[in-house]
Parts: C-alpha cells; sequence; structure tokens
C-alpha cells in the first residue's frame, strides 16, 4: 500500500465572494514530487497555505503526513519545509544570520546547525558571501538562501511555491538534480508549483491542474497528454494537393488538416485511438509520395492550455 503524503476532502478558502480553492480533493503518495499546475490567481499558493496551516480552510479537510492541517498545524509545519512566494527572509540580516535564526526556531543543536549551515550554503555556492545582508542581494541569491532555508532541519515534505522562479538555467537544473535525489534518496515527497510545464514534465511523477479554485485533472503528466485532444501526425513527402487535403478533413476520424513546410508536410489531427494506415493508402492512391510518417505526442504544455482554455466558462 502507497503511504500517502497529502490529503485532502472538499478543501476550500473563500475570500468573500471568491471561492479561491473550491473542493479540493486529492491524494498525493509520499516519496513523489506533485506538481501543481494552473494560471496565475487559480488557488495555487492559498492551497500551499492551506496545506501548511497558514490559512483557515472555509471548508473541507486536509492531512500533511497523516496530521490534521486544522487540529495539528504545528506538527505539519515541524515536518515540512516550504519557500513561499514571500520568502520569509529577513532583510537587514545576513545570510548566516538568517540561516541561524531560523535553526533556532527549528532547535536544531548548535553544533549540528552549525554543520548543516555550512553544509547548504556551500552546496548552493553562498558560502563565500554568507557574511552580507540579504537586502543587497540578488533576486536569484534569495531565492537559493530561501531554499536552504526550507531544507535546513531536514524536512519529510516540501512545498515549493515556483521555487526555479528568478533563478538561472544552470540553478534551476542544479535544484532539479536536488530535488530528485532527495526523493530518489530520502523519500521526500515535494508539492511544487511551476508556470514552466518543461520543468513540470520532467520532474513530476503526477501532476494536477487546477483552474479558478477547482481542480481540472490528475494524473501523471503521460495520462494527461494522452488525454488530450487527439493524436497529431505529421506526414513529410509531396504531391500533397488541396483536393487531397479537402478529402482527408472530410473523412470522419480527421479532426485537422493543414500543410506545412511549402506544402511538404502535413499536420494531420486526429481522433484518440484512430489508425493511420487508412489516410496512408488513401495519400498513396492520390498520388503523394511520402516519405517519413510520424506520431507527435502533446507537450504537457499544449495539454495544458487545452484544458484550462476548453473548459472555461
Ligand atoms: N488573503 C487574500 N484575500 C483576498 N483574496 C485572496 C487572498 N489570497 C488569495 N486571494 C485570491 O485568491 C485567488 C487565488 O490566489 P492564489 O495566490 O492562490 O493564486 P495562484 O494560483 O498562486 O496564482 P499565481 O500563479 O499568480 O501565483 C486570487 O484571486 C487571489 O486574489
Ligand atoms: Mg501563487
Amino acid at each position: 500500500m502507497t503511504e500517502i503524503a497529502i490529503r485532502t476532502e472538499g478543501l476550500g478558502r473563500s475570500f468573500g465572494e471568491l471561492r479561491a480553492v473550491d473542493g479540493l480533493t486529492l491524494e498525493v503518495p509520499a516519496g513523489v514530487i506533485f506538481g501543481f499546475l494552473g494560471p496565475n490567481g487559480s488557488g495555487k499558493t492559498t492551497t500551499i497555505r492551506l496545506l501548511l496551516g497558514l490559512l483557515e480552510p472555509t471548508a473541507g479537510q486536509a492531512w500533511v503526513l497523516g496530521h490534521s492541517v486544522r487540529q495539528e498545524a504545528w506538527a505539519v509545519r515541524e515536518r515540512a519545509g516550504a519557500l513561499l512566494e514571500e520568502n520569509g527572509l529577513y532583510e537587514r540580516l545576513t545570510a548566516e544570520e538568517n540561516l541561524e535564526f531560523y535553526g533556532r526556531i527549528y532547535r536544531l543543536p548548535k553544533a549540528e546547525r552549525r554543520a548543516r549551515i555550512r553544509e547548504l550554503l556551500e552546496h548552493f555556492g553562498l558560502w563565500e558571501r554568507r557574511a552580507e545582508v540579504v537586502r543587497t542581494w540578488s533576486r536569484g541569491m534569495r531565492q537559493k538562501l530561501a531554499l536552504a532555508r526550507a531544507l535546513l532541519h531536514r524536512p519529510r515534505i516540501l512545498f515549493l511555491d515556483e521555487p526555479t522562479a528568478g533563478l538561472d538555467p544552470v540553478a534551476a537544473a542544479s535544484l532539479h538534480e536536488d530535488l530528485l535525489s532527495m526523493v530518489k534518496g530520502e523519500g521526500v515527497t515535494v508539492f511544487l508549483t511551476t508556470h514552466n510545464l518543461a520543468e513540470a514534465e520532467k520532474l513530476c511523477a503526477l501532476v494536477g491542474v487546477i483552474r479558478q479554485g477547482r481542480l481540472l485533472a490528475v494524473g501523471t503528466p503521460e495520462e494527461l497528454q494522452a488525454r488530450g485532444q487527439g493524436t497529431e501526425v505529421q506526414v513529410v513527402g509531396s504531391g500533397f494537393t488541396s483536393e487531397l487535403l479537402a478529402a482527408l478533413e472530410a473523412r470522419p476520424e480527421v479532426l485537422e488538416v493543414a500543410s506545412s513546410d511549402g506544402g511538404n508536410a502535413l499536420r494531420i489531427r486526429l481522433q484518440r485511438g484512430a489508425p493511420m494506415a487508412p489516410l496512408v493508402a488513401q495519400m498513396v492512391q492520390a498520388g503523394a509520395a511520402i516519405e517519413e510518417v510520424y506520431k507527435r505526442r502533446a507537450s504537457l504544455e499544449e495539454t495544458f492550455l487545452q484544458l484550462v482554455e476548453e473548459k472555461e466558462g
């Protein structure tokens, strides 16, 4: 049986008339990276704040590592690391003082605290600059320090709200490695939000898509992609006449045909599961010369856009 790290039942939070999170029912198994995807203002940060017990739900229930966020928020926060939109750093303290401060809050013994702070600052390439006040730091440097802060007490579960926003590509790739190795090596669970769908595709074993507070879909990135609108097939060759295009488009399983590459390629959108062979036969019969036929899987980004736009209203 898989252990469940996060469970919500009809979780909701309203602000006046606005339902920022609306009847969220979700299970996230332990030891995976879960990607929470959704447009601006869809309720992602609000959900994280609810799960950390920083905000009272107005409906439903949630449990993190088995602890109720309503009744045992302290237990959740003790076991969780979090990087929120506001990074929680003290501008007038140095990097080291910031981590020192949080290390005390987490009651890490002095020697362990020192060692862990050094380890993390070195890991993020900030050790040399530990005595500088955070106020003077760049956005990416602060983001790294905030991540170090979130990891300080070796949490079992990490909530990361757009963790790579502001990081350069090298730093982002290195954070990806860190997250994957924490999940693989230590069984940490990660709940993250990102607007970078390629990042979600690379990292997340499971993703959820939320819009206007409502969960639209949950699954592996592959499952979501498979749920997208049909299959896209690319055909490269020549002799794609307008008559042929019209004849193809008239077939019931064909949703759309578009010519590209100056008439040397066709993009055909097919109903999911429809066979390609009859179309190829028809093309050949009509005198087209076919060099290549390949199926293109929709990227998570395309699937995401379909999902959030399609059900609008
Ligand atoms: N404290 C609050 N008071 C009133 N409204 C709020 C409050 N917090 C959030 N909201 C509203 O709830 C909705 C969801 O906000 P939230 O910050 O969760 O979105 P998000 O998905 O994190 O968006 P983004 O991708 O832009 O970070 C928004 O309409 C926002 O204005
Ligand atoms: Mg947000």
